[in-house]
C-alpha cells in the first residue's frame, strides 16, 4: 500500500508501541486518528508527528472498554477524515504475573475489556467504512502471548489468544475482499506496560525496542499490493 495520505487510526497512540508506530507512520505522510485516554500525552504524540511529516493529526481521548464513548470516537473519526484507510489495534494493558486464584476481578475484567473486548468492538465499527474504501487494512498488535502459553499468564493469555482467534476469523471473513488482516506476535517490548501493572524486576533492557517494531508495521503496510504478510512473529 502507498502510505503517503492514507488515514491511520491507531489506538494506544499515547505511549509505547502505538507511539512509536504513530511516529513511523507520520514520516510517511499520512493523516492520523490517534485513540488513548491520556490526552496530554496524545498531543505531544501529535504535535511530534506533524513535525515528522504526518499530513493531518487529530486526537481522540477515549477509554476503549466505554463503549458508548468508543462509538462516539469511531464516527466523529470517520466523520472527520471522511473515512479510513488502515486500523491498528495496538491498546492493551498487562496483567501482573500470577496465578490465576490470585488474581483480582476488576483485573481480569480489565484486562479482557482493554485487549479483547474493546479490539472486537473497534473492529466491528470501523469494518464498514473500511470495506468501503479500494485499499484497507487491520494489523491488530497481538503478543507471543497469542501464540505461546507462558507461566502465571493466564488472563493476559486468555485475552491474546482471543485476540489471535478473532484475527484469524477475520482474515477468513475478508478474504478476496480489499481489506487485508494482520496480527504481530511479538515477545517483550521495552514500554512501560510492566510497570504500570505493578510488575517489578522485568528484564526489558535485553527486550525488542518499540521503535524497531513500528518500522516491521510500516514495512508490513507498506509492502506492494500483492504481497501481504498474514502474521509476524517478532522476538529478541
Ligand atoms: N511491551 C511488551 O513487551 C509487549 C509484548 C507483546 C505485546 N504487547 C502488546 O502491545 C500493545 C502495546 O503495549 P505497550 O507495551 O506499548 O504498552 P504501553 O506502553 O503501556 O502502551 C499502551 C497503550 O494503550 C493505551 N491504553 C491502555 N488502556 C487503554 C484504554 N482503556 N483505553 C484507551 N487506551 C488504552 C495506553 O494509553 P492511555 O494510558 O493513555 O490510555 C497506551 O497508549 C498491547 O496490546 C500489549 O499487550 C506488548
Amino acid at each position: 500500500m502507498k502510505l503517503k495520505n492514507k488515514v491511520i487510526v491507531i489506538t494506544g497512540a499515547s505511549d509505547g508501541i502505538g507511539k512509536q508506530i504513530s511516529l513511523r507512520l507520520a514520516r510517511e505522510g499520512t493523516r492520523l486518528a490517534l485513540v488513548a485516554r491520556d490526552e496530554k500525552r496524545l498531543k505531544e504524540v501529535s504535535e511530534k508527528a506533524k513535525e515528522l511529516g504526518a499530513i493531518d493529526t487529530k486526537t481522540y481521548s477515549c477509554d476503549v472498554r466505554q463503549t458508548k464513548e468508543l462509538e462516539k470516537t469511531a464516527k466523529s473519526i470517520i466523520s472527520d477524515f471522511n473515512g479510513i484507510d488502515v486500523l491498528v489495534n495496538d491498546a492493551g494493558i498487562w496483567q501482573k504475573i500470577m496465578t490465576v486464584e490470585k488474581i483480582e476481578k476488576e483485573v481480569v475484567d480489565e484486562v479482557i475489556e482493554t485487549n479483547l473486548t474493546a479490539l472486537i468492538h473497534i473492529t466491528r465499527m470501523f469494518l464498514p467504512n473500511l470495506k468501503s474504501r479500494k485499499e484497507a487494512a487491520i494489523i491488530n498488535v497481538v503478543s507471543k502471548s497469542g501464540v505461546v502459553a507462558q507461566e502465571g499468564q493466564s488472563v493476559y493469555t486468555a485475552s491474546k489468544y482471543g485476540a489471535r482467534g478473532f484475527t484469524e476469523v477475520l482474515k477468513a471473513d475478508l478474504r478476496g475482499t480489499n481489506v487485508r488482516v494482520a496480527g504481530v506476535y511479538q515477545s517483550g517490548t521495552n514500554t512501560k506496560m510492566f510497570e504500570k501493572a505493578g510488575e517489578e524486576n522485568v528484564p526489558t533492557e535485553k527486550f525488542t525496542n518499540p521503535a524497531d517494531l513500528a518500522d516491521v508495521v510500516a514495512y508490513m503496510l507498506s509492502l506492494p499490493e500483492k504481497i501481504w504478510l498474514h502474521d509476524v512473529r517478532v522476538e529478541y
